[in-house]
């Protein structure tokens, strides 16, 4: 047997071995699919999971995602079986179907679309790093819209792209299967919901014209499962109010916008100790968290997710297993010292089935 196979087959029976017993199936079950792909694996050098095992194990991949506060909800994630699909065009139909299911006109639901998996060169990449993101232009007076979108903006112009070049374009969807070109989709109209950012007290705060999209779609993420690598999976969780409030808009390196929020504050921007960017970002993020739920859309606060996950950790000490996570990315991003997981320590480590990075797909050195 090839290394490869042998290096399979150690990753499979584990991974069957434990989906079956969280199913609560009798142990010859287990026994007997082993013995399944022990012998597809000889034959062929891989195997062919099962509805049951993809699904369960999109599900603990997302309980073992160490950087996520959002993972008491884990089991209730939607699986969608796309394996079958060859072609670029039933792959961005799929997406959109996906699109519209999670965002359900506010109602987000959680949610995977899972494509075939690596298998020699065949080999299926959403090149986007979300389904639904801003573009980014490099223009002569600086940066229009996400600064986080200029490398991958300037990818979609190559293939023919046009921008409206505007703070909020959506990015097309650019599907590559095996070394094919690349093919480019854009999201039909009226698919993606947006929520338009006002404030509760301060009246002119729609004057900013920010806005962002309802949920966040990972698409550039590896599923592992049981030795199988599905390198296009593109998941859906809800927003935390701090992911937009204190990141995408907040960050210098992204929209950049303290100092707009300041300056309607009238706040001292001349000196540090007014602290004016601390009362700006509160300000900001309490507008997403208003906007959001104004517009009917799902969101949760860092405070409510938090004791979420603080229940999580019990849930899955009861279950047996040992929590993992890691703290710089579970505290929120604003005022972390008033939830628990502050105060706490997490062990970092990664246990399967898993989301990982993988290596950019249109970009050699990033
Ligand atoms: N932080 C990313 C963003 O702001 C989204 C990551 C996934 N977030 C989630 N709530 N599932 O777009």
């Amino acid at each position: 047997m090839s290394i490869a196979s042998r290096y399979l087959l150690n990753e499979a029976e584990p991974f069957i071995s434990a989906c079956y017993a969280e199913l609560g199936k009798p142990e010859e079950e287990a026994v007997k699919r082993i013995a399944e792909v022990r012998k597809q694996v000889d034959l062929e050098g891989f195997y062919t999971q099962t509805y049951e095992e993809i699904s369960h194990g999109a599900k603990m991949a997302w309980r073992n995602s160490n950087r996520c506060i959002g993972r008491l909800f884990w089991q209730s994630l939607e699986v969608f079986d796309a394996r079958r699909m060859k072609q670029e065009d039933e792959m961005a139909e799929a997406i959109f179907n996906h699109i519209k299911y999670a965002t359900n006109n506010g109602r987000v639901r959680p949610a995977i679309t899972i494509f075939a998996p690596q298998l020699g060169y065949q080999r299926i990449r959403i090149w986007n790093h979300q389904l639904v993101r801003y573009a980014g232009y490099r223009t002569a007076n600086g940066i229009i819209g996400d600064p986080a979108s200029v490398k991958f903006t300037v990818k979609c112009m190559e293939l023919g792209w046009k921008g409206r070049q505007t703070p909020f374009d959506i990015l097309p969807l650019v599907i590559q299967i095996n070394d094919r070109a690349p093919m480019l989709y854009e999201l039909p109209d009226g698919l993606v919901l947006e929520v338009p950012l006002a404030h509760p007290e301060l009246k002119n705060f729609e004057e900013l014209q920010l806005k962002w999209y309802a949920v966040p779609f990972i698409s550039d993420m590896k599923l592992e499962i049981g030795g199988i690598d599905y390198t296009a999976a593109p998941f859906n969780g809800w927003y935390m109010g701090t992911e937009i409030g204190s990141r995408n808009l907040a960050d210098t390196d992204r929209y950049n916008k303290l100092p707009d929020v300041a300056k309607l504050m009238n706040l001292d921007m001349t000196t540090n100790t007014s602290l004016w960017k601390d009362r700006a970002l509160v300000e900001l993020n309490a507008s997403v968290i208003h906007s959001f739920k104004r517009h009917g859309v799902s969101i949760v606060d860092h405070h409510t997710a938090a004791e979420q996950f603080m229940r999580f950790e019990k849930q899955e000490q009861a279950a047996g297993r040992e929590l993992t996570g890691r703290w710089s990315w579970l505290i929120p991003p604003m005022s972390p010292t008033t939830t628990a997981v502050w105060h706490r320590g997490f062990k970092d480590k990664e246990i399967k089935p898993i989301y990982s990075y993988q290596s950019s797909a249109y970009d050699a050195g990033g």
